[in-house]
């Protein structure tokens, strides 16, 4: 089989990448490892910034977001009792939009479905072939059936545990890596949010994040050891944790139910460098990874995908290659400033073993730096908003 992008993996990465081309007649095929049900089953983060949100709209798949996703101008800080505002319109003009990532993938299977992509599921064996050629191709199975795909290029969306980001020559790739000592506890319940807007809770016992889906999905996450396993937390333990770590106040409100998802996520800082090889581009978590802190996992892999998107249209409607020949270069120098924040913001909220009594003071110090300088409030929203392209 032969095609014009070869994109290994079926998450958002991947489908963005695969629905943008469609929309200017690039031919891609998707090869995803699961089924498509497995990929839909995943629980992510769902604040997706205005790049995306754009990027969405061009490839035709922004619909049911506008219908559905809720609009957030801010976001909540809490440290202790005490509670303050970011407000992001305020300071940027722009705001966020809250729907679910799941739902953004399932809009963008739905639009590949609809155009009639080429997309494989279940494969395995996935090799890349001859990524430092002009002919490269992806060498792979399906319910052990070899195959082989030729084509010019190959995205390499496969996430963390791809195998694109090894194709890479060890001498060439250079890996950079933080593992934070803790990991977020989430659940998901069918209860109305405690708040209209995210509430980032910095207290003695450990971060919390009161976040949401719809008007009756709410996400929840705590901090908790890595040590810990989800069937360790009942739900009750769970509901009394967060509510020692959020504002009195939230905590008399806050409207606990059954979980209907409960799962431990480790946080991890990790960046790859060069994100190209030859003919070969990786592209999301393939790459990077942040802890979720920041909400950056998705938005970094959009911006991943705007400048492969655009270096390969480039490629192929003007013959020309600054865009593809750039790619590296300008994914990474957005991604180091999304991971500074992510790092930033991680560090900020979250306890760490050994912490001194002077580090809690400072921790509490920046927090109410942040709290009563514009300029700080105005640099925190700028990222979190999302920084341009
Ligand atoms: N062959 C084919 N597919 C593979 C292989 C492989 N060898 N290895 C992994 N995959 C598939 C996975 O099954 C998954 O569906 O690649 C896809 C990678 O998707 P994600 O891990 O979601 O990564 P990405 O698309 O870059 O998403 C970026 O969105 O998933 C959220 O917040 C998350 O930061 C992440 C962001
Ligand atoms: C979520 O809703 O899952 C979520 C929101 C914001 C974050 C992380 C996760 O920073």
């Amino acid at each position: 089989m032969k095609t014009q992008v070869a994109i290994i993996g079926g998450g958002p990465s991947g489908l963005l990448l695969a629905q943008l081309l469609q929309t200017r007649g690039i031919e891609s095929v998707v090869l995803e490892r699961k089924t498509r049900e497995y990929v839909l089953g995943r629980i992510r983060a769902g604040v997706l910034e205005r790049g995306l949100v754009q990027l969405l709209e061009e490839a035709g798949c922004a619909a049911r977001l506008h219908a559905e996703g809720i609009a957030h101008h801010g976001t909540l800080i809490s440290y202790g009792d005490e509670m303050f505002r970011v407000d992001f319109t305020e300071h940027t003009g722009q705001q966020v939009m809250i729907y679910g990532q799941t739902e953004v993938t399932r809009d963008l299977y739905a639009a590949r479905e609809k155009a009639g992509g080429g997309i494989e599921f279940n494969v395995a064996d996935v090799v890349i072939e001859g990524a430092d050629t002009d002919a490269p191709h992806v060498d792979y199975t399906v319910e052990g059936e070899a195959r082989r795909l030729d084509c010019d290029f190959v995205a390499g969306c496969d996430g963390f545990h791809g195998v694109s980001r090894q194709a890479i020559p060890p001498e060439v790739r250079r890996e950079y890596e933080k593992v934070y000592p803790f990991g977020w506890l989430g659940i998901l319940t069918q209860t109305p949010p405690v708040n209209s807007e995210l509430i980032y809770a910095n207290s003695p016992r450990g971060f919390a994040l009161c976040s949401m889906r719809t008007e009756n999905l709410s996400r929840y996450y705590i901090q908790c050891s890595l040590s810990d396993k989800p069937e360790d937390w009942t739900d009750e333990a769970f509901w009394r944790e967060l509510k020692r770590r959020i504002p009195a106040e939230q905590a008399e409100t806050l409207i606990t139910g059954p979980s209907i998802e409960k799962s431990i996520a480790p946080l991890r800082s990790f960046v790859t460098e060069p994100m190209r090889w030859g003919r070969l581009f990786l592209c999301g978590d393939a790459a990077h990874i942040v802890p979720p802190t920041g909400a950056k996992g998705l938005n970094t892999a959009a911006s991943d995908v705007h400048y492969l998107y655009n270096g390969l249209r480039e490629f192929y409607e003007d013959n020309r290659s600054d865009g593809i020949d750039s790619y590296s270069q300008k994914a990474l120098s957005r991604v180091w400033k999304a991971q500074r924040f992510s790092w930033w913001f991680s560090s900020l909220m979250h306890t760490y073993p050994h912490q001194s009594e002077f580090d809690l003071k400072m921790q509490v110090a920046e927090i109410e730096f942040l709290r009563s300088n514009k300029a700080a409030q105005k640099a925190m929203a700028q990222n979190y908003v999302g920084l341009p392209y």
